[in-house]
């Protein structure tokens, strides 16, 4: 069903949109969330990567999407004709954009455009029209 409807999803925008990463094992997030230290700091790192043991693409329902590489994990694929539409229709299809910006203070994590989670139809609709994080909504209310 995840990937059914993802499927569907990438059918329907009819442009190039690529899942550059899906499952990941704990032991390959332990070695990403590591070499961004290196990379990138601990800052950046803590904002946009999860400890391994801690990341929603350990249980194979999250997906990160992009169309042209350069704006690949860049904060500009929210403005790209690929993420804003991704942004208003991956509800339709069962995803939410899983880190909204302005919820970075519920969900922990920066902005990222490109990280969609599966959570369904029935659920994706409610988050998405409430414009409520997973967190919030989980919680019932604000
Ligand atoms: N980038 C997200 C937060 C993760 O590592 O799961
Ligand atoms: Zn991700």
């Amino acid at each position: 069903k995840v990937i059914k409807d993802y499927a569907k999803l990438i059918k329907e925008i009819n442009k190039d949109i690529i899942a550059f990463s899906g499952f990941r094992s704990y032991n390959y997030q332990k070695r990403l969330y590591e070499s961004s230290i290196q990379t990138e700091g601990l800052q950046y790192t803590e904002l946009y990567s999860a400890k391994p043991g801690h990341s929603e693409h350990q249980t194979g329902l999250a997906f990160d999407l992009g169309g042209e590489m350069k704006y690949w994990l860049e904060e500009e694929f929210g403005e790209t004709i690929e993420g804003m539409w991704l942004r208003e229709n991956a509800h339709r299809f069962g995803y939410i954009l899983r880190y909204p910006k302005g919820k970075e203070y519920i969900t922990g994590f920066g902005y990222e455009p490109w990280h969609f989670r599966y959570v369904g139809v029935d659920h994706s609709i409610v988050i998405y029209e409430g414009e409520l994080t997973l967190e919030e909504y989980l919680l019932g209310g604000e």
